[in-house]
């Protein structure tokens, strides 16, 4: 029996939806995890907390508890057919459940107000990277405050916003699946350049030995649950992303299959990723825990150390500039799908007054850092570090643990959806009931209690 039959037909039940195609919707979800978590922010944390003894229990909390809740987001997205929101709402019957599926909506809406901030960064270091005024420019610590002085960050951001706009107004097949189909073959090739480059480095193997080489007397309690909460981060979850791709998601799909490439994805290009920056970074004799400042920082100096530099340079930050497009236009179609069912508007009305809304919470983001926001510091944080704390560290677990109660206890029809064999759905169920929910709340707790 289909698990279609048992759905309560509420008028939410959005039937006539877009569908990916097989491939765009694995190459989509790809491009969704795979972003500035990896590369911005995979290699300082990895550096900070104990190198290959970190990337071992990334890949175990990606594996035992990412999967499994990737998996149910994808899961409840088909079932329902419908947005973040009114997802739960659809599977349950009670209206009640499309609030808890609210703060997903809420924490795209904020993440994508600081995420295009650093979107735009990326591509400002691409040009300045080709261009060699990078290069001239002395002091790379110096130049990032300066830069950040500048209206110029708000710039790039708008030009971030227009873009995934353009491509989520598209709509599915003739926008985020184009894009991600074009971009994400690109994306490997630029990587696969910079790792041999980095690899054939003289001095390169410190690197990888730092990055590899698992040091267990480093791990903590800690450095678990940062682990944890990254895995989280970059499987986008919590957040709805997933559940709002799922829901585009043809029935001859097997779920299962794009759970494990999307997993599989993620962690390789977080490992060739590292394979990048740590050579490169030992290379030129740059500490490895740089801080965040790493990618914008450290590595320009060794780019200007190295032989054709501004063109290695210009590649890695287009690299970065690509990755985070394709995650930024997945965050956005979480408030776009939830606006056009709830107002019954178009697409190109709901991305546009999304992406325009936006803005005006992410532009004093751009400038909190070191513009003219940067003195306003309520509880001694920028309005950035805000809004990265509220998304990343308390909306996107509770999302997430909305998302493994309302699979584990609640709906009772995921395992026909998901189409899973009963040894693997019996594993599963046991992940979601039982180990996953007090996981997600330890994070939670753990990063409430040291960000504030
Ligand atoms: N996974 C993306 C990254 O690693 C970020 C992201 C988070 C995207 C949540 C969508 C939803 O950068």
């Amino acid at each position: 029996m289909k698990s279609s039959a048992n759905k309560p037909t509420l008028e939410l039940n959005n039937t006539s939806k877009e569908t990916f195609s097989s491939a765009g919707f694995i190459l989509s979800a790809i491009g969704s995890s795979v972003g500035l978590g990896n590369m911005w922010k995979f290699p300082y944390i990895t550096g900070l907390y104990g190198g290959a003894a970190f990337f071992l229990l990334f890949t175990i909390c990606l594996v035992v508890i990412g999967l499994p809740i990737l998996l149910a987001e994808l899961t409840i997205g088909r079932g329902s057919r419908g947005n973040a929101s009114s997802a739960f709402t659809i599977l349950s019957g009670h209206k009640y459940w499309s609030y808890f599926g609210g703060l997903g909506v809420l924490a795209a809406f904020v993440i994508m107000a600081f995420y295009t901030v650093v979107a735009g960064w990326t591509m400002h270091y691409a040009v300045q990277s080709f261009t060699g005024k990078l290069f001239s420019g002395g002091d790379f610590g110096a130049q990032f405050e300066n830069f950040n002085a500048t209206l110029q960050p708000v710039g790039w951001q708008i030009v971030v916003m227009i873009i995934s706009v353009f491509v989520v107004a598209k709509g599915i097949s003739g926008g985020i699946e184009k894009f991600n189909k074009v971009l994400i073959p690109g994306l490997i090739i630029i990587l696969l350049v910079l790792m041999v480059r980095a690899l054939s480095l003289p001095g390169a193997g410190a690197g990888v030995e730092f990055f590899l080489k698992p040091d267990f007397s480093k791990l903590t309690v800690e450095s678990a649950l940062v682990a944890l909460g990254h895995a989280f981060f970059s499987l986008s979850l919590g957040m709805g992303t997933m559940l709002t791709y799922g829901a585009y998601v043809e029935k001859r799909q097997s779920l299962g299959t794009a759970t494990l490439a999307v997993g599989f994805g993620d962690l390789l290009y977080a490992l060739v990723a590292g394979l990048i920056i740590f050579p490169t970074s030992f290379a030129f004799g740059i500490p490895s825990s740089a801080g965040p400042g790493l990618v914008f920082v450290a590595l320009p100096a060794a780019f200007d150390a190295m032989w054709m530099g501004e063109f290695f340079g210009g590649l890695f930050f287009i690299l970065l500039a690509i990755a985070a497009l394709t995650s930024a236009i997945s965050i956005l179609e979480v408030p776009v799908a939830f606006v056009m069912d709830k107002f019954r508007t178009t697409r190109a009305k709901a991305a546009s007054s999304v992406g325009a809304l936006c803005l005006v919470f992410g532009i004093p983001a751009a400038l909190s850092l070191y513009g003219p926001l940067s003195g306003f510091l309520p509880g001694g944080k920028s309005i950035f570090d805000w809004m990265d704390f509220l998304g990343s560290y308390v909306l996107l677990p509770l999302g997430g643990l909305v998302v493994t109660l309302f699979t584990g206890y609640v709906w009772k029809h995921a395992g026909q959806e998901a189409g899973l064999t009963s040894g693997w759905y019996k594993l599963w169920m046991f992940l979601l009931r039982y180990i996953a929910p007090f996981l997600v709340i330890a994070v939670f707790i753990y990063s409430i209690y040291s960000n504030l």
